[in-house]
């Protein structure tokens, strides 16, 4: 049967070309469910030294069920979409309370779990138990766009059930685990995004994107994504050995990371206008030496939604006001201990002469 055939090759090719990668040697459904969340939008590469890091501190569920969210946060620092680990966390504990602390085994208990959807879950039940569920992620359907020449949008709800529907027809039962991985390896190094090599596929001869001319086109997006711009004017504070930092809160990009005080814009503003606002001055009230140390006009911060132009002003002073009192002071040398975002950190290896 074509199906069968095509599931066939996938799994021949897998066999001969796959990484050897840490989540693909366990059953373990803690340790491929850690692995499934750092990829979903982070490269293996990357990946793989967070995975690393990660499990090494929280080993299972216990473990980071335990742990304090900032520091679950420490370690997710620099991966970005920081609600993965938030979620992680959160449903650590659920699985602490709700499940006896064992991990649950059918889909429908998976997908009850804290920042788990449909993809995830498939992948967890069919790598961790065998359970017969395609798992769909971006690069399945790549594959499946081109393979059958589909220009259904992969990011509308009709094109995503149409792909997932096709997926499951396509899985071999007697091995969905080896079925999934294949799938995702195929189209994360053989049937790539840009100029894939159609020669050397193992399925050009079944391909109907490639013999329609198509497969540079596919798979198509609607891409609807607004991109609204943000502007950070930070306040480096510090003084006295202490710098000023914020826990952000709130339903925003970074919650629950640390950062300095922040005065956002509707436009960027000048060091004048900055200066000269309320928020501002109510901040500085009563101190008397402010050195306006230097400004530094870092480059756009780019997010999937969102674009940020940020400015990070250093101000030191020698005594620290009243209305800084919202602000945790922490000693210089303990900034570091704090979960930040990317753009924080970066700013703080400039800093430190690390990056120049
Ligand atoms: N991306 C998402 N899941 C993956 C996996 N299990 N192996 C490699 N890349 C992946």
């Amino acid at each position: 049967m074509e199906d069968r055939e095509i599931s066939d090759i996938l799994i021949h090719w897998y066999e001969g070309n796959k990484r050897d990668l840490p989540w693909r040697k366990t059953s373990d459904p803690y340790l491929i469910w850690i692995s499934e969340i750092i990829l979903q939008q982070t490269r293996v590469v990357q990946g793989l030294e967070y995975f690393n890091r990660f499990t090494e501190r929280f080993p299972n569920v216990a473990a980071l069920a335990g742990a304090d969210e900032d520091e679950v946060m420490k370690y997710w620092q620099g991966l970005g979409y920081y609600s993965r680990a938030r979620n992680l966390h959160a449903a650590a504990r659920q699985i602490m309370n709700d499940f006896g602390g064992v991990f649950p085994r059918t889909r429908e208990e998976v997908l009850s779990l804290r920042g788990i959807g449909d993809y995830t879950a498939a992948a967890i039940c069919s790598f961790a138990y065998r359970l017969s569920y395609a798992a769909v992620d971006g690069n399945v359907f790549r594959v499946l766009a081109r393979l059958f020449d589909i220009d259904l949008p992969i990011d509308g709800g009709e094109g995503k059930k149409y792909f997932t529907a096709l997926a499951q027809s396509l899985l071999d039962e007697r091995r969905p685990d080896l079925f999934n991985q294949a799938m995702m390896e195929f189209g994360a190094l053989q049937c790539v995004p840009k100029s894939p090599d159609c020669e050397s596929c193992p399925l050009n001869g079944k391909c109907l994107g490639l013999s329609a001319r198509r497969v540079e086109r596919l798979p198509v997006k609607n891409g609807k994504t607004v991109v609204k711009p943000r502007y950070f004017n930070y306040l480096y504070v510090h003084g006295q050995g202490m710098t000023l930092l914020s826990k952000r809160m709130g339903n925003d990009i970074w919650r629950n990371l640390y950062e300095f005080p922040l005065i956002e814009t509707e436009r960027a503003v000048t060091w004048e206008e900055l200066s000269g606002m309320v928020v501002f001055q109510e901040l500085f009230d009563g101190i008397e030496n402010i050195e306006i140390v230097r400004e530094y006009v870092a480059k756009k911060h780019v997010l999937s939604h969102r674009v940020i132009f940020p400015v990070f002003y250093e101000i030191r002073i020698d005594s620290f006001s009243r209305s800084m009192g919202k602000y945790l002071k922490v000693p210089d040398d303990r900034v570091g201990e704090y979960a930040v975002s990317r753009l924080i950190q970066s700013y703080l290896e400039v800093r430190d002469g690390l990056l120049f």
